[in-house]
C-alpha cells in the first residue's frame, strides 16, 4: 500500500461498465482468447475503443438515457499482459496473486481434491494460453451471437478463441440449489444512492474496486500497477467456473431433515403444527428441509434473510432484504455463508477486517436447471465474478480465512462454508444455536461446489486499453 496521494477525480468514461453496477442482462457468454498475432490484437483493442471502428465498443460506467441492447468489457490474465508486450517493469509492478495466478494459488483458496487445477476444464487447465475474456451481455442468444460474430469479423485472426461459457438467469434471480441471489452489494460513495437501498452498512469507497482511489483504510491506496495509464481506473477479478452438484445438496436436505425428525431437539428448531409458517401445506419433512437450507446460507431460499426473520421465509412479512447486520446475535448462524463472507456488524476476531473484504458478485448460472422428477448427469452451476481491488486482502482473505477456516469466530473456527467449503463428509460440521441456548450439529456436508476453472484477470481502464493497444509501436507511455 501507498500513502494517498492527491485524491482522483472520478471519470466514468475511463472505468468499464461492469465493475461498480451490475446490467441486469438475461444472459452473458465468456469468450477465452488466446494472443496469436500481438500486432493485429494490440490494433483490434484500440478499435474497441475507438468510436466507429465496427469492433464492439467497450461499455463504460457512464450512464445510460437508454438501456442497449449488449454491452461488452474485456479483462486480460497476467499471461496476457506478457503477451501484448507489457514491459518487464510494468509487469513487476502487478500484484503477486494476480502474476501467480489462480491455478498456483489453488490451495489458499479450497481448490483442493476434486476441486484442484489438474481437474480444471479446458482451457483453465492451461493457464498460460489464456489471454483475455471477453464478456458479451444480451437479453437473447442472437444478440450474444451477434457480438461474438462482430468479434470475429474485425480482429482477424489476432487471437484464437480457446473456449466459450455461456451464462443465464433463472426467474426470480435464483441460482442452482434454489436461493435467490445477487441481493447484497456494496454501494460505492458518489455511485449508489444509498436511500435506494437501505443498509446500515457504510458506502464502500472507489478504492475498494478501483486501482487509484483511497480505500478503507485511512490515507491509505493500494499501490497502482505501473505506468498510471495502465493500472489506475482498474480493478482486479476472480473468475470462477463453479460447478453445483443440485442433486447432493437436495439430498442432504432431506437426510438432515430425516435426522431433525428424531432429534429431541428438533421440536425447539420447528415447534410440531407450525410447518405452515415455513411454507403452505409443507409436510414436517419438508418444512424442516427449508430450515437446513436457510441456516447453511444465512437466507431463506426466497431471500428473507435469517437476521431479521428467522422463524418464517414469508415474503410478505415487512423486512428489507439488505438493512441488517448481525450484532443482535444468532438468529443466524455463525458458520452460515452469507455471515461467513460477510461478518456486517457482528463481533468478529480481527474488528478492522470489518467491511474490508467486501466483494462485487457478478454470478450466472450456466448448465441447465435441475429437475428433481428427471435427475440428469449435465454440468450446472455457477460462472461467477468476484471483483475486487486486492485479489489477496478481499478475494483470498475471504476464501481463505473466513470461508475455509473460519478464522473470524472462535466458535466456527476449523469449520468449512456449509454451501461452498472444502468439505469432507468425516469432518464437515455447522452448529445450530437454538433461542434456549442449545445447539444442533449438522454433519456430514459433502463439498456441493467443484471448481472447474477460473483466472485471475485484470479489468483494464479505458486509458488502459488505449496504452495496450499503443504497444510496440511507441506511443505507449
Ligand atoms: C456456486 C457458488 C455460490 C453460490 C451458490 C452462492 C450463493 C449465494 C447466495 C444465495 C447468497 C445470498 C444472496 C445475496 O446476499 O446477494 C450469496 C451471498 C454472498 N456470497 Fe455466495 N455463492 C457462491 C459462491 C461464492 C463465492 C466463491 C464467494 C466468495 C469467495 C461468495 C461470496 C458471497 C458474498 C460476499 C455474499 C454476500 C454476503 C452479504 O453481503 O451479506 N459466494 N451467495
Amino acid at each position: 500500500m501507498s500513502a494517498a496521494a492527491a485524491v482522483r477525480r472520478f471519470e466514468p468514461a475511463k472505468v468499464q461498465g461492469n465493475i461498480l453496477r451490475g446490467y441486469r442482462y438475461k444472459r452473458v457468454r465468456y469468450l477465452m482468447l488466446e494472443v496469436t498475432d500481438v500486432a493485429t490484437t494490440r490494433r483490434w483493442l484500440g478499435a474497441t475503443v475507438t468510436p466507429g471502428s465496427g469492433a464492439p465498443a467497450i461499455t463504460t460506467e457512464v450512464q445510460w438515457t437508454v438501456k442497449p441492447d449488449t454491452c461488452f468489457n474485456l479483462a486480460v490474465t497476467y499471461p496476457g499482459l506478457r503477451a501484448l508486450g507489457v514491459p518487464k517493469a510494468s509487469l513487476a509492478s502487478f500484484p503477486t496473486e494476480f502474476v501467480q495466478g489462480m491455478n498456483s494459488r489453488a490451495v489458499k483458496v479450497g481448490d483442493t481434491g476434486p476441486s484442484a487445477p489438474e481437474h480444471w476444464a479446458t482451457p483453465f487447465n492451461e493457464p498460460g494460453k489464456l489471454h483475455l475474456i471477453a464478456s458479451i451481455y444480451a437479453n437473447d442468444i442472437a444478440h450474444l451471437d451477434r457480438v461474438e460474430q462482430q468479434v470475429t469479423a474485425t480482429s482477424a485472426n489476432a487471437f484464437s478463441t480457446l473456449g466459450v461459457r455461456d451464462g443465464w438467469c433463472f426467474d426470480g434471480d435464483t441460482v442452482h440449489f434454489g436461493y435467490r441471489d445477487n441481493i447484497s452489494e456494496p454501494r460505492f460513495e458518489g455511485i449508489h444512492d444509498p436511500d435506494q437501498t437501505p443498509d446500515a452498512q457504510p458506502m464502500s469507497p472507489l478504492g475498494a474496486m478501483l486501482m487509484g482511489y483511497p480505500t478503507e483504510y485511512e490515507g491509505l491506496m493500494w499501490n497502482v500497477p505501473e505506468p498510471d495509464a495502465l493500472g489506475s481506473n482498474g480493478s482486479f477479478n476472480a473468475f470462477r467456473v463453479l460447478a453445483q452438484d443440485v442433486a447432493g445438496f437436495e439430498a442432504y436436505l432431506s437426510d438432515a431433515a430425516r435426522n431433525l425428525l428424531a432429534d429431541p431437539l428438533g421440536p425447539e428448531l420447528l415447534p410440531p403444527g407450525e410447518e405452515a409458517r415455513i411454507g403452505p401445506g409443507l409436510s414436517r419433512h419438508a418444512a424442516l428441509r427449508e430450515i437446513v437450507a436457510a441456516k447453511m446460507c444465512g437466507r431463506w431460499r426466497n431471500g428473507v434473510p435469517l437476521a431479521l426473520s428467522p422463524e418464517t421465509p414469508d415474503p410478505d412479512a415487512p423486512v428489507s432484504l439488505t438493512d441488517f447486520d448481525y450484532s443482535g446475535g444468532a438468529s443466524c448462524p455463525f458458520g452460515a455463508h452469507i455471515r461467513r463472507c460477510n461478518p456486517r456488524g457482528g463481533t468478529i476476531v480481527q474488528r478492522a477486517a470489518r467491511h474490508t473484504r467486501r466483494l462485487v458478485r457478478r454470478g450466472t448460472p450456466y448448465g441447465p436447471a435441475f429437475d428433481p422428477a428427471n435427475p440428469d448427469s449435465e454440468e450446472r452451476g455457477l460462472l461467477g465474478n468476484f471483483l475486487c481491488a486486492n485479489l489477496g486482502a478481499q478475494f483470498e482473505a475471504l476464501a481463505c480465512d473466513w470461508m475455509n477456516l473460519g478464522l473470524q469466530d472462535p466458535r466456527i473456527t476449523g469449520s468449512n462454508d456449509p454451501l461452498l467449503g472444502a468439505n469432507t463428509v468425516d469432518t464437515s460440521w455447522l452448529d445450530i444455536p437454538l433461542p434456549s441456548g442449545s445447539v444442533i450439529r449438522l454433519r456430514g456436508l459433502p463439498r456441493f461446489v467443484r471448481t472447474r476453472g477460473g483466472a485471475y484477470t485484470f479489468l483494464p481502464g479505458l486509458p488502459a486499453i488505449r496504452y495496450l493497444a499503443a504497444l510496440g509501436d511507441g506511443r505507449a507511455s
